[in-house]
C-alpha cells in the first residue's frame, strides 16, 4: 500500500457501519459469521483494513457501498403505470421510465403504488436503504391526497385517527386525516406509516366511501413538489440525509 492508499483505507467494521449495516460492534458479528467477502474471498479477520476505492466488499453477496456512492431519485408515477419492472401485454410498467431516464438496471423502486395511483415513488441502487424504508417497524410516514365520492362524516374521520379500521383481520395503525378542502368534505390528506396493499383505498371503503383519485405527495421527509408526471429528480444531500435518518441509517 502506498501512503495515499493507507490514508484512504479504514477498518472493515468502520466501513460496514458507514455503509449502513449496523454499529461498528454489531457488524463484527457479520464478519465472524463469514458473511463478508473482499474481492470474493470470505474474511474473518476483525482487524482487516479495506480501501473503499479498490476493494469490492460484499455482505451476503450484495456489494457494500458508502452512502455517498449510492443515488436516490424521486419519480412521479403517472396514472395507469403498473409498479412492476416488466410489463405484461397491454401494460406500461416502470422499466420503460428507468430506461428513458438512462438509469442502470441496478436501480429499483422503493415499494409500489397501485396502477391508478399517481405520485411519489423513490428509486435507489441502495438495497439496504430500500429495505429499511419499507420495514414496518421503521414507521416511515407516507402522505397522500385523496378525492372521495361523498363527504366523510365525523365518526368515520375518527376511525382513521383511533386505529379502529381493520383490514385483513388486523387493525390499522392510527393515521392522520386532514381536510384538504374543508368546504366540500371530499378532498383529504391522509398520512400513514404502514404500507399495506391498497391500504388507503380499502380504509375509505371500510367507512363506506370510494376513492376517486389518489396521489402520494410525500415519502418520509421527501416531497413530490412540482416534479412532472413521468419525471425523475435526484434527491439533494439534505433530503438523502433526512431519508437515511428516517430509515434508521444516520450517517456517521
Ligand atoms: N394506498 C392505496 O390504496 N394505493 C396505493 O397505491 C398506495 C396506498
Amino acid at each position: 500500500m502506498t501512503p495515499a492508499d493507507q490514508d484512504r483505507s479504514l477498518r472493515l467494521n468502520r466501513f460496514l457501519a458507514r455503509c449502513g449495516y449496523g454499529s461498528r460492534r454489531s457488524v463484527e458479528t457479520l464478519i465472524t459469521a463469514g458473511r463478508i467477502a473482499i474481492d470474493g474471498e470470505i474474511v474473518h479477520d476483525l482487524g482487516r483494513r479495506v480501501d473503499p476505492l479498490t476493494d469490492r466488499v460484499t455482505v451476503d453477496g450484495e456489494v457494500a457501498r458508502l452512502p455517498g456512492e449510492f443515488r436516490i431519485y424521486a419519480f412521479h408515477k403517472p396514472a395507469g403505470v403498473v409498479s412492476t419492472l416488466r410489463a405484461q401485454a397491454g401494460q406500461v410498467a416502470l422499466d420503460s421510465f428507468r430506461a428513458e431516464a438512462e438509469l442502470p438496471l441496478r436501480f429499483v423502486p422503493v415499494g409500489r403504488l397501485d396502477a391508478a395511483t399517481t405520485g411519489l415513488l423513490l428509486w435507489t441502487d441502495d438495497g439496504a436503504l430500500a429495505q429499511a424504508l419499507l420495514r414496518p417497524a421503521r414507521k416511515v410516514w407516507k402522505r397522500y391526497e385523496v378525492a372521495i365520492d361523498q363527504q366523510l362524516v365525523p365518526t368515520a374521520q375518527r376511525r382513521f385517527a383511533d386505529g379502529s379500521i381493520e383490514l385483513d383481520g388486523r387493525p390499522c395503525l392510527p393515521c392522520r386525516l386532514l381536510p384538504d378542502d374543508p368546504l366540500d368534505g371530499r378532498h383529504w390528506v391522509v398520512e400513514l406509516h404502514e404500507g399495506r396493499k391498497r391500504q388507503v383505498r380499502r380504509m375509505f371503503s371500510e367507512v363506506g366511501r370510494r376513492v376517486l383519485t389518489l396521489r402520494r405527495v410525500a415519502f418520509g421527509p421527501v416531497e413530490l413538489g412540482r416534479l412532472k408526471a413521468g419525471g425523475f429528480r435526484r434527491l439533494t444531500p439534505q433530503e438523502v440525509a433526512a431519508l437515511r435518518t428516517a430509515a434508521g441509517q444516520p450517517q456517521s
